[in-house]
């Protein structure tokens, strides 16, 4: 086994599960939409760029890809409450069969703030996909295709990062307290 880079705790989800579950996502979409000509996934950026391609390569069901961008904390993970909006679509979404695909939803202010923003534009439909989750979120919007629930430690790796760093790691590793405390 290759040394953990000294950031790393432990390793909580490895490569083999989350490509695994990956996979099981994109069997049970493309279960949902077989009847659809076309879907649409929104990739949650930075965040949901390496979930959002894995799954759109195992998907089978004709779709196109976009994405934002949101930003919820700045680079001293302290969250100041407001999530902002930083890149938009490239295209329009009405009558669209529209799937928000996120990397973690945490408190469930960044999930909360998309439905809303997304169901004003009247798309055909609005599901929500997200690979991570953690419990203690205060979501009022349905979470409809979910990879893992977390425990409440902070996570790096597969698209997560500690102040953009870490996100290229093929797993999911809790990181070392002392390095955000
Ligand atoms: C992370 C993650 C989600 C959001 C979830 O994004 O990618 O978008 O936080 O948190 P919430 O449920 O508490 O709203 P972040 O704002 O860290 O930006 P990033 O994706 O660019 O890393």
């Amino acid at each position: 086994m290759t040394d953990l880079h000294p950031d790393i705790e432990r390793i909580l989800i490895s490569e083999e599960d989350i490509q695994k579950r990956v996979t099981e996502l994109a069997v049970e979409i493309d279960r949902d939409y077989r009847n659809e000509d076309l879907v649409v996934l929104i990739g949650i950026l930075k965040g949901a760029f390496i979930f959002t391609a894995d799954l759109s390569r195992k998907m089978s069901v004709p779709h196109t890809v976009d994405f934002m961008s949101i930003s919820s904390y700045g680079d001293q993970a302290v969250f100041d409450g407001a999530v902002r909006l930083i890149m938009d679509l490239r295209k329009p979404i009405i009558d669209q069969h529209v799937i928000v695909v996120e990397d973690i939803v945490d408190t469930g202010h960044t999930m909360n703030y998309l439905y809303q923003t997304l169901k004003g534009r009247n798309p055909a439909s609005l599901k929500t996909c997200t690979l991570f989750k953690k419990e203690r979120n205060n979501l009022d919007v349905p979470l409809d295709y979910v990879g893992f629930d977390l425990p409440d430690v902070w996570v790096v790796g597969y698209g997560l990062d500690y102040a953009d760093t870490h996100r290229t790691l093929p797993y999911i590793a809790e990181l070392k307290k002392e390095v955000y405390t």
